[in-house]
């Protein structure tokens, strides 16, 4: 098991991540509440509850109280917080209550909201399930649910009060969760860490076959570098930006599409070729760097294919919630292991970073 350090102005937390956590999880939480409170919650879903609920029950004294949220981005809102909130008071929850939210990205989110909000801030612990969980949603603080208008647009910081990673758990995802989770492993590596980039070329193989020892390695190090960058900038107000990396265009994919067609870390693996190009034509990257990081990415894919006009995705670009006052931010990698965020992209190099994007998803049928 690993354990990493995120340690910002608000809040300071480790992150477990390793084998048969759940195993042990009650008296792991109680070395980190101390004696457990009288009410403690778990919000899951029911499919992830009908796989671990059972190994995670069996891990405490008294069981938590189940809440459910049904899976899907379309659960992800205000109305969902309101009736788990409203459930837990009529099951006796207040102040001093605990809510473990055991679960995906969207788990994760609401759960960490509801504990944001739930008379006024209550503490929570994250047991994230997806590989995207373990390796990003997870960490950081950031919770919230969604609007008609767009994704995440109501939410606060919130940081829980420990991560547990199991990475056992990880076994019953689906091959195309996993891969699209491992996108956010390979931006890891390109932002801010050479030698994971090495290891994920190296290694696909037995990290694609869940080999323990590998994921574990994979997963430890991409927390790492999310742990360092949150606790330097923990508001986003800098560094934390280049957790973006591969967002402009790979938003823009998910909105055009939707959110339908593609899962959010296959539509980042497109943005990162965009983004990637970008960098080559504008020199911060070597050509031969550049390919090489498209190659690990299609290791790591396949990619679904894109049917779509680059205009119409760099005037999506245009609602990127990471612009502000109406300048337009993109992380540009500068070589590998390092990125920087610019603020003068023009229509016309993301027009071409977009086209390029599309020929390499034509040339790649999925
Ligand atoms: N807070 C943040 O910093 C942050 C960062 C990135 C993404 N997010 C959010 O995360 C969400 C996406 O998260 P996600 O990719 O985990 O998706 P998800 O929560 O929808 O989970 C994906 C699917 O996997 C299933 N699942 C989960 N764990 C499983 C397991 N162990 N075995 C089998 N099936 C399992 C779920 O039931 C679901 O159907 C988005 O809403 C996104 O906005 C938040």
């Amino acid at each position: 098991m690993q354990t990493i350090r995120v340690d910002t102005p608000s809040a300071r937390y480790d992150v477990f991540a390793g084998s048969d956590l759940l195993a042990t999880l009650g008296s792991r939480i109680e070395r980190v509440t101390g004696r457990l409170p009288r009410r403690v919650f778990v919000l899951t879903s029911p499919e992830i509850w009908a796989l671990w609920g059972e190994a995670l029950e069996q891990s405490f004294a008294q069981p938590p109280i189940a809440l459910f949220l049904p899976a899907g981005e379309k659960h992800k809102t205000l109305s969902s917080v309101e009736r788990l909130a409203r459930q837990m008071i009529e099951a006796g929850g207040d102040r001093g209550s605990l809510l473990i939210a055991f679960g995906g990205g969207i788990v994760g989110d609401v759960g960490g909201f509801l504990a944001a909000i739930f008379m006024r801030g209550i503490p929570y612990i994250q047991i994230p399930t997806t590989f995207l969980a373990q390796v990003d949603s997870s960490v950081g603080g950031k919770t919230g649910v969604n609007l008609p208008n767009g994704k995440n647009l109501l939410g606060s910081f919130h940081h829980p009060l420990a991560v547990f990673a199991d990475i056992g758990v990880l076994g019953t995802l689906s091959e195309r969760e996993l891969r699209a989770g491992l996108m956010e492993s390979v931006k890891a590596g390109i932002i801010r860490d050479r030698a994971l980039v090495r290891y994920m070329d190296e290694r696909a193989e037995d990290v694609l076959a869940r080999d323990p020892k590998a994921l574990e390695k994979v997963i430890a190090a991409s927390i790492r570098m999310k742990a360092d960058v949150v606790s330097r900038d923990e508001r986003e107000s800098g560094l934390r930006m280049i957790l973006n990396f591969g967002h402009t265009l790979g938003h823009a994919i998910e909105q055009v599409t939707r959110y339908k067609a593609l899962l959010h870390g296959e539509a980042i693996g497109w943005g990162m070729i965009a983004a990637l190009e970008l960098a080559r034509q504008r020199g911060t990257m070597s050509t031969a760097q550049a390919k090489r990081m498209e190659k690990l990415i299609h290791s790591y894919g396949p990619l679904p294919p894109l049917d779509l006009r680059a205009a119409r995705l760099v005037a999506a670009t245009g609602s990127d919630k990471k612009n502000i006052s109406g300048v337009r931010r993109f992380v540009l990698p500068l070589g590998i292991g390092d990125a920087g965020v610019v603020d003068d992209v023009t229509s016309q190099e993301l027009h071409s970073a977009a086209e390029y994007m599309l020929a390499q998803a034509r040339a790649h049928p999925a």
